[in-house]
């Protein structure tokens, strides 16, 4: 046993987010940690790493009482966090990023940029990531950021390491190799405490199991004798099964045509990120793309929301042309909730309703008198039907839970009422019980006549969702499927660019 909590409780104003908790770490064993959004994982996570201050109860290091002042003070006892939120400095150099944190076991002699570098290219280089150290952090790819701020805690030399949500923008080859290190890192007598709304991969991982719900410890155990189903019950009451919706709306009218789509890499402008794509989307039918990390989803959704600049091939809604930036489309019906939502889709420093409103705000205007009580009503109404847990829209942003903040994204794309709506990995981040919500959600606006894109990298999500499967390989899509009419390894061989 490294670090205890003994009956750890934290208050926020009236949100009790965690009631006298017990949590062990143990060395050389990965503990995960599971629970709905909101449950207190990060909370108690937090507390671990001297981020936040528990409101009651004691924390042990090595058998001693220890309360840590700072995140700092933890790292310098070896306690580490890689956070759930991208905590990196997009304009400074990946180099930079990884040794804000470092400078400090250097007996306070700076360590020249040279070997700086050196030694970030080697932890990249043992995370299979071969980024040039030098490279701004704004330039890399999501999941790129994500091994940055990973290889960020390893340079650290934890001995308690912590990872919230360490995968959620990571491909399964990406997710391999955190796994061989994590099994190094154990192996070394490392501990390691894991949380992931991607309960298959965490249960992999795992030796222990612990399951907090709303606030408080409802289960534990040795991974090796539980299974999905048990962690599902505890978490939600609510068995996997039922994660899937039973219905789908009938289909209309062809509403979104895309002819002969291409864009340029962001990252590499000599090349093609969505080469020559042409597809269809009817008026309340969901459409699924699925494809490994660099298939060109995500260009292909931010290229028809007017993020990206199309190299050629056109856009129609209802057989218009859809062009312009992104407020032109937007007021044409398109909506896009993107990937890397805490970036692109919150302002920081607002409200939960807020923040609701903001891309709503054209709607409320445009009515006889712009009325507060309106506006109040819709943004309740939204945090209710994207399940936002919240003390109520007056809340800060910043006080949500992680899902709880992507949950407020999807609300407020749909504030803006799209005839088309765009979803970048919706469920990224996202607990059981709130993906169920959230495709029955989509199935809802499906059923009043919307047209649905949604890019997925989850397989059973690709299966069992939309109507039609497309998959894409290397910027084309290269397989279309009914729901119902392929199996998993079809899919899997498809998206590696194998046989159309
Ligand atoms: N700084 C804060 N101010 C106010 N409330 C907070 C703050 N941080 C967390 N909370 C509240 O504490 C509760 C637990 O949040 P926490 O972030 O620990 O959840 P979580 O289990 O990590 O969820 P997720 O899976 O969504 O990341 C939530 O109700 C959240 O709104
Ligand atoms: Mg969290």
């Amino acid at each position: 046993m490294i670090m205890e909590a003994r009956a750890v409780t934290k208050v926020f104003g009236a949100t009790h987010a965690l009631k006298g908790v017990d949590f062990a770490v143990e060395a050389g064993r990965v503990t995960a940690l599971f629970g709905e959004n909101g449950a207190g994982k990060s909370t108690l996570m937090k507390i671990l790493a001297g981020i936040e201050q528990p409101t009651t109860g004691e924390l042990e290091l090595d058998g001693e009482p220890i309360a840590f002042g700072s995140p700092r003070a933890a790292a310098d006892r070896g306690v580490v966090i890689i956070h759930q939120e991208l905590s990196l400095f997009p304009n400074l150099s990946v180099a930079d990023n990884l040794f804000m944190a470092r400078e400090r076991v250097r007996h306070g002699v700076m360590v020249d940029d040279r070997a700086q570098r050196d030694t970030a290219a080697a932890l990249l280089q043992r995370l299979e990531e071969p980024i040039d150290p030098r490279t701004d952090v704004s330039e890399l790819r999501l999941g790129q950021q994500q091994i940055v701020e990973i290889a960020r805690a390893l340079a650290q030399d934890a001995r308690v390491l912590i990872m919230d949500e360490p995968t959620s923008a990571l491909s399964a080859a990406e997710v391999e190799v955190l796994f061989r290190i994590i099994r190094e890192l154990t192996a070394d007598g490392v501990a390691i405490v894991y949380i992931s709304h991607h309960l298959e991969e965490a249960l992999e991982i795992a030796d222990h199991v612990v399951v907090l719900r709303d606030g408080g410890l409802v289960a534990e155990a040795e991974a090796a004798d539980v299974n999905l189903a048990w962690i599902v019950e505890h978490m939600v009451g609510r068995s996997q099964d039922e994660l899937f919706p039973e219905d789908h709306a009938e289909t209309g009218a062809e509403l979104l045509r895309i002819r002969d789509l291409s864009v340029a890499d962001p990252r590499n402008p000599g090349r093609l990120s969505v080469d020559g794509v042409s597809l269809t989307v009817r008026a309340g039918e969901i459409v699924g793309l699925y494809g490994l990390m660099g298939a060109g989803r995500t260009e292909l959704l931010e290229a028809l929301a007017g993020r990206l600049r199309v190299v050629s091939g056109e856009i129609d809604i209802d057989g218009d042309m859809i062009e312009g930036p992104v407020s032109a489309r937007i007021a044409r019906g398109l909506a896009l909730v993107p990937e890397d939502r805490q970036r692109d889709g919150l302002v920081q420093s607002m409200s939960v309703g807020q923040n609701l409103s903001l891309s709503g705000l054209r709607r409320f205007i445009r009515g006889p008198l712009v009325s507060a009580d309106k506006e109040r009503t819709a943004v309740t109404t939204m945090m209710r039907d994207v399940t936002v847990k919240a003390s109520g829209p007056d809340a800060p942003i910043t006080s949500l839970s992680g899902g709880n903040q992507q949950k407020v994204v999807l609300g407020k794309a749909l504030l803006t009422q799209p005839r088309v709506l765009l979803l970048d990995e919706p469920t990224r981040g996202i607990d059981v019980g709130a993906k169920a919500d959230i495709f029955t959600l989509m199935t809802d606006l499906a059923g009043r006549g919307v047209a649905v894109l949604f890019a997925t990298s989850e397989l059973d999500e690709a299966l069992h969702v939309p109507d039609r499967l497309l998959v894409m390989a290397k910027g084309k899509v290269v397989r279309e499927v009914r729901r119902g009419t392929s199996s998993r390894e079809e899919i899997m061989v498809a998206s590696e660019g194998g046989e159309r």
